[in-house]
């Protein structure tokens, strides 16, 4: 367990996969979440695991957020420093994939992709830089990918947008620095969550072996040890830890 009490934290994407298995992790580690999704059922379901869980009804509120639209993003950061007086942590995790060969690729599934996977970070961390600046500091933590480290057949818009990523990480630590700002990008590779499990749909089976034959470790990973390495790099434990882009791969990047 690390120690995130008296935490304020935001999760995008907390309402599936990756996002709700930070959020009830960081719950357990005692902060208070605030779990903003494009799916406000998804994110009332990770609210409501939360309390099965063992936490307070208010330790998780569920959020309605789209990260692409720049003034929803503005007021959840506004809502929270009027609600908590602060915003310690801000998890920009939401993100969509789409899949198949560049030469298919259109230009509208492109410009979805960057605006939820690169745009959104953007305009999340954005908010909550200006709101920690003024604090005298925070975390703020961004899901990227393997796929934002190499190159990835079949994720012609999905990896250029998580390279983007990581390079926005890199220089929000670098403009953080001085202001007790730390940042850094989460690399997971296949890890199952709906979003994989959606890639593999044709044959479940044989797409789940191909992902698994990528993982030195022989598994694909589980939500859970991304929100491991989430709860360490928030919390104070890491306060030396900044524009770090820290695979979370079983080897895959070895
Ligand atoms: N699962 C993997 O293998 C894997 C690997 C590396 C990186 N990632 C990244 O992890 C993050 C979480 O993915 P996941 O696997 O949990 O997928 P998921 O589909 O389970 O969850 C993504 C969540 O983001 C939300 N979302 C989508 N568009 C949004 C928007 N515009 N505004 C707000 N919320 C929005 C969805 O409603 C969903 O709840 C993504 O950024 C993804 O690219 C996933």
């Amino acid at each position: 367990m690390t120690q995130l009490n008296g935490k304020i934290a935001i999760v995008t994407g907390g309402g599936s996969g990756l996002g709700r298995a930070m959020t009830l992790r960081f719950a357990r580690d005692g902060a208070r979440v605030i779990a903003a999704d494009l799916n406000e059922d998804g994110a009332q379901e990770t609210a409501r695991l939360a309390t099965e869980q063992g936490a307070s009804a208010d330790r998780v509120v569920a959020r309605k957020l789209d990260v692409t639209d720049e003034r929803a993003c503005a007021a959840l950061v506004d809502a929270t420093l009027a609600e908590h007086g602060k915003l310690d942590v801000m998890v920009a995790n939401a993100g969509i994939g789409t899949f198949g060969p560049i030469a298919d690729l259109s230009l509208d599934d492109w410009r979805r992709v960057l605006d939820v996977n690169l745009t959104g970070v953007f305009l999340c961390a954005k908010y909550a830089f200006r709101a920690m600046q003024e604090a005298g500091g925070g975390v703020i933590l961004a899901t990227a990918s393997v796929a934002g480290l190499e190159g990835t057949p079949n994720l012609g818009a999905y990896g250029p947008a998580k390279a983007g990523v990581i390079q926005l990480i890199k220089t929000i630590a670098l403009e953080g620095a001085r202001h007790n700002i730390r940042a850094n990008a989460l690399c997971p590779v296949w890890t199952t969550t709906p979003l994989v499990d959606a890639l593999v749909a044709n044959n479940p089976e044989r797409g789940m072996e191909r992902l698994r034959r990528m993982v030195p470790l022989g598994r694909l990973g589980q939500p859970e040890d991304v929100a491991n390495v989430a709860a360490f790099l928030v919390s104070d434990e890491a306060s030396f830890l900044t524009g770090v882009a820290m695979p979370i791969d079983g080897g895959h990047t070895a």
